[in-house]
């Protein structure tokens, strides 16, 4: 009842009388009223007009699924979603769902993780005020179809943040986003499959929203986006316009990016162009970034002009990090 008030009162930003959630909701006034103060306990901002009803003026920085879902018109990321207030990893509880059944579209989402995990083996910072989520997608394809469904989360990411802060956000490949030289978004894909099909996929996205500042080793490296816009950000509204995105990128092209999309894609890629190097089983490779081909690979073209398709590894890119 409290989530159908809320989404009756987020609706316009208007005044509603009690009268009319009372009718429209069919419960008495006096639940109205107590679902209202339920509401004020959870650090809602609800005014009341004798004459006019009542009238949502502020909401909490608390991820809040009717506010993120509610109406979300999405057939394959977010069709569900779960909200945790503390988890080890949502990655492995996306996984550990994945494994009791859970089905495709599923997003689980904590407030803070215990064990926030980054890519090769690395621990990601999950203090509160982030967004961190993960989505189980079971699509029916071979291992090798999806290659590039990290871009494409990615760049669904990036054209959320340019959206809602008008930032100039961009996208380190394979799926940093990055705000200047500083990164805003970290995402880690994790599969399980057989060789011609896979079981499930769960991608994880870390987005540092509103962090005011982050721990020695990432301090110089990391920004979020209060820090580059200077206001605090509603993070229930900058989920639901990810879910968007995602749901749009990922749901059309059966996970790789539409030809259109790859433009898009190499237009907001901060790696092209520029000079970069690889690390790869010991082995060093620099060069220019000239390319992405269709299926995510980033092309290297080395100073003899041999050019190489890399689709993993840690590329540091002159003048990111
Ligand atoms: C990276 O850039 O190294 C990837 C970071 C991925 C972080 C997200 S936060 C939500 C999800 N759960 C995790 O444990 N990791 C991912």
């Amino acid at each position: 009842m409290k989530d159908k008030i809320l989404s009756a009162l987020e609706n316009g930003g208007e005044y509603v009388s009690g009268e009319e959630l009372s009718k429209n909701l069919g419960v008495s006034r006096t639940a109205v009223w107590k679902n209202i103060k339920a509401l004020r306990d959870e650090g809602y901002i609800i005014s009341s007009s004798t004459k006019r009803g009542y009238r949502l003026e502020g909401v909490p920085d608390i991820l809040n699924k009717q506010l993120i879902c509610g109406g979300l018109d999405v057939s394959s990321a977010g069709t569900d979603m779960l909200i945790l207030k503390t988890v080890d990893s949502t990655n492995d509880e996306a996984k550990r769902m994945a494994a009791n059944g859970a089905p495709s579209g599923l997003i689980i989402a904590a407030e803070n993780q215990t064990g926030g995990k980054g890519r090769l083996g690395r621990s990601w910072c999950s203090d509160s005020g982030g967004l961190y989520f993960t989505l189980l997608l079971r699509p029916e394809l071979p291992p090798a179809d999806i290659a590039g469904i990290t871009l494409s989360a990615g760049y669904a990411v990036c054209l959320a943040i340019r959206e809602y802060t008008g930032l100039d956000a961009l996208i380190k490949w394979p799926n940093d986003v990055i705000i200047g030289n500083r990164k805003v978004c970290g995402i880690l894909t994790e599969m399980a499959a057989q060789s011609d099909r896979i079981d499930y996929v769960v991608i994880g996205i870390g987005i540092n929203v509103n962090h005011s500042e982050f721990p020695g080793e990432i301090k110089n490296k990391a920004t979020s986006l209060f820090i580059e816009t200077g206001e605090r950000i509603d993070r229930n509204k900058l989920f639901r316009l990810v879910i968007e995105k995602l749901d749009k990128v990922l749901g059309s092209f059966l996970f790789s990016l539409s030809a259109e999309d790859m433009e898009g894609f190499k237009d907001l890629c901060a790696t092209m162009g520029r000079r970069v190097t690889l690390e790869r089983s010991g082995v060093t490779i620099s060069g220019e970034a000239v390319d992405i081909t269709s299926s995510g690979e980033l092309v290297i073209k080395d100073d003899n002009g041999k050019e190489y398709n890399i689709n993993s590894g840690e590329v540091s890119v002159q003048g990111i990090y």
